[in-house]
Order: C-alpha cells, then sequence, then structure tokens
C-alpha cells in the first residue's frame, strides 16, 4: 500500500504534513499471447501498480470443460487452428486497460467488480472470461508486490497448510489418446508428515509405475497424457487401479496413500439414452453408483471427481448418502458460488473443486471456496490441463489453507512449476508450515 503525502497550514499557521494510506494505484495495463503447455495460445497480462510493481499472469485452458463455464474467447478462423486470443488482448488493450490505469488496484473485490461490470454479460462473453481473469490475477501479484509480501500472505496472513496433492499419475478420458473412459487416476500421500516427502513419495512411485507399465504394455504405455500421467492401453479402470496399487506397493508406501479419481463422467455420458458408456458398457446411474460403492470398498478409494454428469444433482446427492468418501464437484460446480449453495442445499456432494478460471475472478472463486467452508465442505485448489509456468494455484492453495492441490504429474515444467513453487513456500513458512495429512478432508 501507498501513501500520499500532503500538507496544510494550521490554524496557527504552522505547517502539518500528512501522510494518508492509499490503495496501490494502477499504472499500466499490458497483454499478450502466449503459449500454453499444449502449443495452444493463451492470454498473459501485466498490471502495474504505483509505476514500479509488477504482477504477472497467465491464463489457464481447460479441455474437459464443463458446459456453465464462462465464455473464454477465442478467435475462430485459421490462426492456431481457430484458438488464438487476439479478441481477448484486444479486450484488455483497448477496453479495459483504458478504463483502469489511474485507478486503485485494490481491494480486490472492487478491482473484480468493476471488471465484471465492464464485461457486462452473465457468462463474459463480450470481453472474454480469459481477459478478465488475467487482470484479476496480476493485480493481485503486483499488490502483493507493492506491499511487499509473498502473495499467499498477501491473500491470508494466516496462510500455513500445506496440501495434500492429488498426484495424477494414470491419465484417460479427453486428456489421453487411450480408450480409458476415466480422466484421472490419483495417489493423494497422506501418511507423510511433510509436502516434500509426499512429492518424494509420489515422484518414486511414478518411476516405479513406469517400469510396471513398460513391462506389462509396452513402451509406448508410458507415453503421457495431458497432465503428465501415464496413457497405458488400458480399457477397465480396475485394471488401471491395479496397477497403481501395485506400484504403491512395489515402491514401499503402501499404508501411506490413499487414491482419488477424476471421473469427469459427463464426458461419457450419452445424454440422448441418459446412460453412461464406460469401458464399453452402458450403464444406468444407479449401476454406475454401485461401481463406485465397489472402488470404495475394494481399491481404497477415496475420492470422486465429478462421478455423474454435470448437471445430476440428485444422483450426487445419492452418491453423497451412500458412499463415505469426498464427492467433488468440478463440471457440476464451475466455481460458482451460487451452483455450491444449491448442492449443499441438496447434500450434493461435500467438496469444492476451485479452478479460478471457471470463477472468472479471483475475487468470484474466493466466494466460492468461502460457500464451501460455511457448508462444511472441503476444498480442492486445481490447475487446468492447458496451464502453463505460472504457479498462482501453489499460493492460492496456501493462502485458503485448503488443504488439497490437484496439479497433475510430477513431471514436465507447466506440472513442476506448481510443485516447485509449494516447496519454496514450505521453505519459507518454516516451522510454521502444517502438512494437511490425514486432515485433508476437513476444510480450513
Ligand atoms: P480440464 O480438466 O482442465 O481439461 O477441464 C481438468 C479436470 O477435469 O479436472
Ligand atoms: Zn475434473
Amino acid at each position: 500500500m501507498g501513501s500520499l503525502n500532503f500538507g496544510f497550514n494550521d490554524t496557527r499557521g504552522d505547517k502539518v504534513e500528512v501522510s494518508v494510506l492509499r490503495e496501490p494505484q494502477i499504472s499500466a495495463v499490458r497483454a499478450r499471447e502466449v503459449l500454453d503447455c499444449r502449443g495452444l495460445p493463451t492470454v498473459q497480462v501485466d498490471v502495474v501498480v504505483d509505476d514500479v510493481f509488477l504482477g504477472r499472469a497467465d491464463v489457464p485452458a481447460g479441455r474437459s470443460r464443463g458446459r456453465h463455464e464462462p465464455v473464454e474467447l477465442r478467435d475462430g478462423g485459421r490462426r492456431f487452428g481457430g484458438f488464438g486470443v487476439r479478441r481477448a488482448i484486444s479486450s484488455v488493450k483497448d477496453v479495459l486497460a483504458p478504463a483502469l490505469v489511474g485507478s486503485p488496484a485494490a481491494p480486490q473485490r472492487l478491482l473484480d467488480a468493476r471488471l465484471v461490470e465492464l464485461d457486462g454479460t452473465p457468462d463474459r462473453s463480450r470481453l472474454g472470461a480469459n481477459a478478465l481473469l488475467g487482470i484479476s490475477l496480476a493485480a493481485a501479484r503486483a499488490v502483493a508486490a507493492a506491499s511487499g509480501q509473498p502473495l499467499y500472505r498477501h491473500l491470508n496472513a494466516d496462510a500455513h497448510v500445506l496440501p495434500v496433492p492429488q498426484i495424477n499419475l494414470i491419465n484417460g478420458g479427453k486428456h489421453a489418446s487411450n480408450d480409458l473412459d476415466i480422466q484421472e487416476f490419483t495417489i493423494m500421500p497422506v501418511g507423510v508428515s511433510t509436502f516434500s516427502d509426499s512429492l518424494a513419495l509420489s515422484s518414486e512411485v511414478n518411476l516405479v509405475l513406469h517400469d510396471i507399465l513398460a513391462k506389462r504394455y509396452g513402451k509406448a504405455a508410458v507415453n503421457v497424457g495431458d497432465e503428465g500421467g501415464f496413457a497405458p492401453p488400458i480399457t477397465e479402470p480396475t485394471e488401471a487401479l491395479e496397477q497403481l496399487h501395485l506400484a504403491v506397493e512395489q515402491a514401499g508406501y503402501s499404508d501411506m496413500v490413499v487414491y482419488g479419481l477424476d471421473c469427469a463422467a459427463s464426458h461419457f455420458f450419452d445424454a440422448e439414452r441418459r446412460v453412461y458408456v464406460l469401458a464399453g458398457k452402458s450403464q444406468s446411474r444407479e449401476d454406475l453408483i454401485s461401481f463406485y460403492e465397489s472402488l470404495a470398498k475394494n481399491w481404497g478409494v477415496v475420492s470422486f471427481e465429478d462421478p455423474l454428469e454435470e448437471d445430476d444433482f440428485e444422483g450426487f446427492a445419492e452418491l453423497t448418502r451412500r458412499l463415505d468418501a469426498q464427492i467433488i464437484g468440478d463440471d457440476l460446480l464451475v466455481t460458482n458460488r451460487g451452483r455450491v449453495a444449491h448442492a449443499q442445499t441438496l447434500g450434493a456432494g461435500n467438496a469444492l473443486l476451485l479452478k479460478v478460471n471457471q470463477a472468472g475472478t479471483l475475487s468470484e472463486a474466493l466466494e466460492a471456496a468461502r460457500q464451501a467452508v460455511q457448508g462444511g465442505w472441503s476444498i480442492v485448489v486445481s490447475e487446468r490441463s492447458g496451464e502453463t509456468e505460472d504457479a498462482f494455484i501453489s499460493d492460492l492453495v496456501v493462502a485458503l489453507n485448503a488443504g488439497q492441490i490437484k496439479t497433475g504429474a510430477p513431471v514436465r515444467g507447466e506440472r513442476t512449476a506448481k510443485y516447485n513453487r509449494l516447496l519454496q513456500i514450505e521453505e519459507e513458512l518454516g516451522s510454521a508450515a502444517v502438512y494437511a495429512g490425514l486432515s485433508y478432508r476437513r476444510p480450513c
């Protein structure tokens, strides 16, 4: 926070110097097209406050997107196969920057409200959710820089919980070129005592899994999917879980690990016939729920993300009643406070997957988080499959004391950037750092 200095003469004619604290002012907003980990363009924004403090942020992009997500502006046409973001860049340069330069960058809530107002549409289709989010995140970083604090502490003075990572070691669904319908098979190292130990464990398991898969399915099986997990030629979900279990066992960590799935079920739901087509077999909602019960019972799966299609609040409620497990809404909730509140009244799930680009601005993501916590839900802060080296979510997960992060396998720069940032934060916090471990299901 900067200060404003001015003076006046008091009644005796003596000069009085006054210094008033004021919010940092936006001096410049710039935007450019950069590449994400899939080689597709995305928006990068710089916000400069008080002339010298720079905040820079990249906007992530999903492939397994929910139907209710806000509109990300893409250019269409031939350039980059239609994925160009020059329209969003021009929203920043031609509309948002002129409106914002010279105004306060904080509080974040007011800045974000202004961004939403400037767009003026409920789905952000005029200026693009990717334009708004870039400014929102970059401004938070710039204000943190101006206050001389790391981002996580700027967002929450009491930030201290290091998350259990949901490490995505086997990829399927829209993230891989195999026939595995379930999108993510994750391990959660809950039985270690520090974040750095959880990462070492995960990396060791990943190396063992590499050898197991290569031996059993041939070397093409260790090609990786969008989030860095292996994409073996497996069809049955239980076979994938079996390989994962073998790797955990051979690495010597059976007692320390539990398992999670991101089913991303909308993507194997046949909306016309109202059936799920899993491993080539049509299944009713009831069949699928019984299948998940067996995975919880026999395979140690404790966390199910998007187990049913994205509008089936009722099915989510039924599953939440039947399973003693974490039931996470991703496409169901799209990090939207209203949808979280609705799900809570129905008992449809017990955890929010928090993705900043689904919310549209940082403040809206924080509102969804607040709603989750008020209803006693857990929060898993998440990346998108299309990421860059930007590690904003690592600071965010610690700021929220959320206790869980999902950011892919422990390989590839756009994934390791997040894990490495968490290692730095763990070191900075020193003895104040608490690894969420077995309390991962308890929010804040
Ligand atoms: P996406 O997938 O980023 O491709 O949408 C991630 C997820 O479904 O959690
Ligand atoms: Zn998901």
